[in-house]
């Protein structure tokens, strides 16, 4: 999705672009046909090398801003004063875990730090498995949950060829093109259809693992409170329900979490990206009993893991969002947003949807503005435009046709302002 091609522009690439390329050969991916060469940020800005600065309306990681002050200063203190695994007490370590905790409801009171997302998924597969007994996932149709080799088996986005394998059933996405008006009955006629064959297939439930905004699928927020019964359903056949915070959290949605908006209870958090404001740190947290009972097999201890880097970065960033109240702007300059995108809808029949929860917003790009023709061209083409006029971001879903909006928590409505007239001149332009 709007990634350079090596194969089709290797050939003439020259200065840094070839070294990256020599360097790391196939495994390289790159935004952008012409990759930009980034050199700062502040804020919701990043500058590129030939000084453009562009609004970063695509990353969630930075999300209290690019090298917001409070967290570059608690890192540098804290890395020149020690920097040492988990095996030894430290004081900043327990009080970050303690205030993390406590934005979660009370059951969930064991933090296990890792370093990914993707390691925290795997975590939660493996404490999952432990405690069921079963082996069986349900996830939905593109959704992305990492990168280790069993993650990537609960990753439909991921597989380029070939379907997930037995012991992974996917459900649809809930939006309204497959559920209609009753997203939380389809929804959970689909998980409890899932759970049975799973279980025919010789794969009793283990977990429900559901990135609460449904990202990678094409950010389907859903009504609140939709996936109770499909959760319900999860607990009554045994399964564990694995709520992937790894894009929603930490106050994008207008909740510190994204599962908040739907009144359920999950057994177990995974979390990352916007934990550390980019310092690599994320998480995967649950009760003590289930964590008791994978420990009893297995213990888990993960070396650049629950540093006191790691604690200082995660403790400001918490900080940051609690005092520059965060979570409620996200949900007001969110609605400010979504209401000037409903404006551009409304003028532009090919933005076929907008939707979002706080500041992790969907639009979708549909031919004749049907939204049985997904149009990824015209998202890639949308994509690279409002790149000239200085706006970067992503596409997600299946057909890569919705636009990905998230940018730093920090936004102000001037900057949604700049969006939204760029994504109108844009849509008049392609
Ligand atoms: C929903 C979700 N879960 C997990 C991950 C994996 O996180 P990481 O890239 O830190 O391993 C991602 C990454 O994009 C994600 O979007």
């Amino acid at each position: 999705m709007n990634a350079f091609d090596r194969r089709e522009a290797g050939a003439h690439a020259d200065g840094l672009l070839a070294r990256r390329l020599a360097n790391v050969g196939a495994a390289s991916v790159l935004f952008y046909r012409q990759p930009i060469e980034m050199v700062g940020g502040r804020g919701a800005w990043l500058e590129a090398a030939d000084g453009t600065q562009y609004l970063d309306f695509y990353n969630n990681v930075p999300s209290v801003g690019h090298g917001h002050p409070r967290v570059v200063k608690a890192l540098q203190k804290q890395i020149a004063a020690l920097n040492i695994n988990s095996r030894y007490l430290h004081r900043t370590t327990e009080t970050y875990l303690e205030r993390l905790t406590a934005t979660l409801p009370d059951h969930l009171s064991n933090v296990a730090m890792t370093c990914t997302g993707s390691e925290a998924n795997d975590l939660a597969i493996r404490v999952a498995t432990a405690n069921t007994g079963g082996t069986g996932f349900i996830v939905t149709e593109t959704a992305y949950h990492g990168n280790t080799s069993a993650v990537i088996e609960i990753s439909p986005s991921s597989l380029k060829r070939g379907k997930p394998p037995a012991h992974v059933k996917t459900v649809p996405a809930p939006s309204a093109r497959n559920y209609g008006d009753d997203i939380e009955g389809g929804f959970a006629r689909h998980v409890k259809r899932a759970i049975n064959t799973l279980k025919r297939r010789g794969y009793p439930l283990a977990g429900f693992v559901a990135d609460s905004i449904f990202s990678s699928d094409g950010v389907y927020p859903g009504p609140p409170g939709f996936l109770a019964p499909a959760v319900a359903a999860v607990h009554a056949a045994g399964g564990l329900y694995v709520a992937d915070e790894v894009q929603p959290g930490f106050g994008r949605t207008g909740n510190m979490w994204g599962f908040e908006r739907h009144g359920v209870s999950p057994d177990i958090v995974t979390m990352g990206k916007p934990m550390g404001n980019g310092y690599p740190m994320a998480a995967m947290v649950t009760t003590p009993a289930l964590l008791d009972r994978f420990c009893e097999d297995i213990g888990y201890f993960n070396t650049f893991a629950a540093t006191p880097p790691a604690a200082a970065a995660g403790l400001a960033v918490l900080e940051v969002i609690e005092k520059e109240k965060r979570v409620a702007h996200a949900g007001t300059v969110g609605a400010y947003l979504l209401e000037r995108l409903k404006a551009v809808q409304a003028g532009d029949a090919r933005l076929a949807d907008v939707r979002g929860a706080g500041l992790f917003l969907g639009a979708d790009l549909c031919r004749d503005g049907d939204p049985a023709l997904p149009d990824g061209d015209l998202a890639t083409r949308v994509t690279n435009g409002l790149r000239e006029r200085r706006v970067l971001i992503g596409a997600a879903g299946p057909a890569g046709h919705t636009l990905k909006i998230r940018p730093p928590l920090c936004l102000t409505t001037d900057e949604a302002d700049f969006f939204a007239d760029a994504l109108a001149a844009t849509l008049a332009a392609v």
